[in-house]
């Protein structure tokens, strides 16, 4: 039977249990995966706290994305055994999941990753360049040659981004909590990287800019960083709202937004599944494009196997990691 980690209660990390569960469900409409990798978001935590926008019903397997090897799939699906693929999955009760050995994906959920791409960067490649890509691209419609000021630039979103804004031609500014962070966020190709735990970022961003300020700033952090983003954001800027590891949800003043002519947008990637999944499918193949280049490559700070999928969650929790925390299974 396949170990998996299981929320029995929501809580912090702790509450976790290393269980034997059964792998077994129809193989008729989901292709099946022997996981080799599976990624470690920090929207896990909200999960297994139960205070994400996504509540599954428990017990339930938490982790949303994974890495591995077909061992079934249904005959149309375009997937059989043997097939190097990545996956977002769903966490639905003790089959699916992504902190385990065997999990279950739709179809239209799963993407053959080429040979050069390992288990590790499959589990790492999906959502935060998804993310990065709808944020900058889609909502934002970033122009080369424009600034973008990247938060929390030493995180899984954030060298995500900072990669892909570089790509698209944009000159890139970061934020992040420490000297070694910052200087990821310059070896992930921004040009200037600020150390917000003991610099404001407001000025950096006016100095570098020759005062106008940032046209797209692209925010998982939120709370006071989103405050002082609405300080040195340029005209017409855009402030990407995607997510608050600050812990804290700002508020958009709308006289401000009227006053300094900007705009705040709110970025919900998963809702495009629902909606637009050929958005997702186009994004996917510019991605891989962008990987064949060399222009993006997953940063992995954090790897440990699946047993110890506790403490990695806790050091995400406690922003010890960088890049992408990533599981290891059966490697
Ligand atoms: N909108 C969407 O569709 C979408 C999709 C994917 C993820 N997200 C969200 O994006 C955010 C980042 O996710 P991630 O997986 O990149 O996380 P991550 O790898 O842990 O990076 C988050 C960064 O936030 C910074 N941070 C600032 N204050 C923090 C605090 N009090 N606690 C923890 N971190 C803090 C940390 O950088 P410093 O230490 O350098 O400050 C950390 O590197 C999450 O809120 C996630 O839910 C949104």
């Amino acid at each position: 039977m396949p170990k998996a980690w299981v929320v029995r209660e929501l809580g912090t990390p702790d509450k976790l249990r290393f269980e034997n569960v059964e792998a077994g469900i129809s193989g008729d409409e989901l292709v099946r995966i022997r996981i080799r990798a599976s990624a470690v978001n920090f929207f896990d935590l909200l999960q297994i706290a139960g205070t994400y926008q996504v509540k599954p019903d428990l017990p339930f397997i938490p982790g949303a994305e994974v890495a591995g090897e077909v061992e079934a799939a249904p005959p149309d699906s375009g997937f059989k055994p043997g097939d190097r693929v990545l996956a977002t999955v769903t966490q639905e009760g003790l089959h699916n999941g992504g902190y385990t050995e065997v999990t279950h994906a739709h179809p239209d959920a799963v993407v053959k990753i080429p040979d050069v791409m390992s288990f590790v960067e499959g589990a790492a490649f999906f959502i935060n360049y998804q993310t990065g890509w709808f944020g900058l691209h889609r909502r934002a419609k970033l122009q080369p040659g424009e600034v973008v000021l990247v938060h929390g630039g030493a995180g899984g979103v954030g060298t995500a981004a900072i990669q892909l804004a570089k790509a698209a031609g944009a000159r890139v500014i970061a934020t992040a909590g420490s000297d070694a962070k910052a200087a990821l966020c310059l070896q992930m190709g921004a040009e200037h990287a600020v150390n917000y735990s003991e610099e404001d970022f407001v000025g950096a961003v006016k100095q570098a800019t020759d005062g106008k300020g940032a046209d797209v700033i692209y925010d998982p952090v939120g709370g006071d960083v989103f405050d002082r983003s609405t300080k040195c954001v340029a005209f017409e800027g855009r402030i990407v709202v995607v997510g608050f590891t600050s812990g804290r949800v700002p508020t958009a003043a709308a006289n401000h937004l009227l006053i300094k002519n900007y705009s705040v947008l709110g970025l919900h990637w998963g809702l495009y599944r629902q909606r637009a999944p050929q958005l997702i499918r186009e994004c996917t193949e510019n991605l891989f494009e962008l990987y064949a280049a060399g222009k993006i490559r997953p940063y992995v700070g954090n790897q440990a196997p699946l047993q110890d999928a506790v403490a990695l969650l806790e050091a995400v929790a406690s922003r010890q990691t960088t890049g992408k925390a990533v599981l290891t299974v059966g490697q």
